[in-house]
């Protein structure tokens, strides 16, 4: 073992085309920001960063939220900050169920001593909006928190009516977005979205590590109002938020230590998503290569889960060939083909292939490579389904 610290680093990294339910694949300049010296916290260079990374995530949220700023933590740390923040103790809060991350939020709710109100969906299905709204009506309700893009199934859940609701009823309409922001057409202010939660490490082409996360003014006066400070310290937005100073007048307040480097990765990740291949454009791209993916794996004999139009564009679940087995194919796809794609979780366990249409992975070729790569093993002829690709590429 070397203790030279100037010398290269460890090249023990196995290649892998990334797509299945994230991390998605990352692109050089992106790892490249991530390799730029550390610098101080507090240093004023590092300020004019966090702005520029502030103003790409609003442009990737559509929203005008001051409150706009990465939490340090995965996905799962936007989702306590979102519930510490905005969801008090004896509150009622009505939550959609069609999946694992529906199920995960209503648990991070009880949690939070929520009074839930789950309104459940089969897992494959969006969950009806008049089903929320009754539920809603059904008491005085405080919030409703639904997943827009439930990765465990790939479906995409519509808002529509949701927050309009939520305004007239002083309610609070809050949202994970964890797949579907930058992969699937969201525009929260338009949706009167209270608050929201991402992850990095889907459509942004990110490593995984922070939660981008944004909050209006409503979100921020019902914080306001608490007497008490909330439950968590490390969450408290009103702490955090005079680090990150979204305004851009006056001085910073130390926090935490803001992982840095990550915070130079996701700036990266979001100059390219947000630049010259953005929305609506962007959306398109994952639109077409989620089609043309179905398509080419319908050839197999794959059918997907979610019914037309509640589709998730980012997240492509389909079940695999019939009489083949799924874990077997995974296995042999990562370890002879070094393609990642994820298998099914809860009760779709052993029944689901799920494939990510993910940033720099909703491109043809490496959707070429992964329907190449399936015909080998499953010992079907590549030509159909690269046929079925290229058409859907074209349409
Ligand atoms: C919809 C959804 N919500 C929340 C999470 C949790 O994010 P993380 O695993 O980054 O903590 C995920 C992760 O895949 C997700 O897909």
């Amino acid at each position: 073992m070397t203790t030279d610290i100037d010398s290269a680093p460890a090249t023990d990294i196995p290649e892998r085309l990334l797509l299945g339910s994230g991390p998605s694949p990352v692109p050089p300049r992106v790892l490249a920001a991530l390799a730029q010296p550390t610098i101080g916290h507090m240093d004023p260079a590092f300020a004019d960063i966090m702005a520029e990374t502030i103003a790409l995530l609003r442009e990737a949220f559509q929203t005008e939220n001051r409150a706009t700023l990465p939490i340090s933590g995965t996905g799962s740390a936007g989702m306590e900050a979102l519930v510490a923040n905005f969801v008090d103790s004896g509150d009622r809060v009505v939550c959609g169920v069609n999946g694992l991350f529906g199920e995960r939020m209503a648990e991070e709710l009880r949690r939070a001593g929520a009074d839930v109100v789950p309104v459940e969906a089969q897992w494959g299905r969006a969950v009806p909006i008049e089903q929320l709204l009754e539920a809603a009506v059904g008491g005085r309700t405080d919030a409703i928190v639904v997943v827009h893009g439930e990765t465990s199934t790939g479906v995409a859940q519509p808002l529509e009516g949701l927050g309009d609701w939520c305004r007239e009823h002083d309610a609070l309409l809050l949202l994970d977005c964890v797949t579907s922001l930058g992969g699937h057409a969201l525009r929260l202010d338009e949706a009167a979205v209270d608050a929201a939660f991402s992850g990095t490490q889907k459509c942004l082409n990110c490593p995984p590590g922070l939660a981008p996360f944004t909050a209006g003014e409503r979100a921020l006066e019902k914080l306001g109002r608490r007497e008490q400070p909330g439950r968590s310290w490390y969450f408290d937005l009103s702490l955090v938020l005079d680090y990150w100073n979204p305004g851009a007048s006056g001085g910073r307040a130390y926090h935490h230590t803001a992982p840095i480097n990550m915070i130079y990765a996701l700036r990266e990740a979001l100059r390219i998503a947000v630049g010259g291949d953005w929305l609506p454009t962007t959306w398109e791209r994952h639109r077409r290569a989620h089609h043309a993916l179905r398509d080419a794996l319908a050839v197999f004999g794959c059918e997907r889960l979610a019914p037309d139009g509640e589709q998730l564009h980012p997240l492509l679940a389909v079940t695999p060939p019939a009489g083949v087995d799924e874990a077997a194919v995974r296995s042999a796809l990562l370890d002879d083909h070094g393609i990642e794609i994820s298998g099914g979780l809860g009760p779709l366990a052993g029944k689901l292939w799920r494939v990510g249409v993910m940033g720099a992975g909703a491109r043809r070729e490496p959707q070429e490579q992964l329907v190449t790569a399936l015909a080998t093993l499953l010992d079907a002829e590549p030509d159909e389904p690269l046929a079925a690709l290229a058409e859907g590429w074209r349409a």
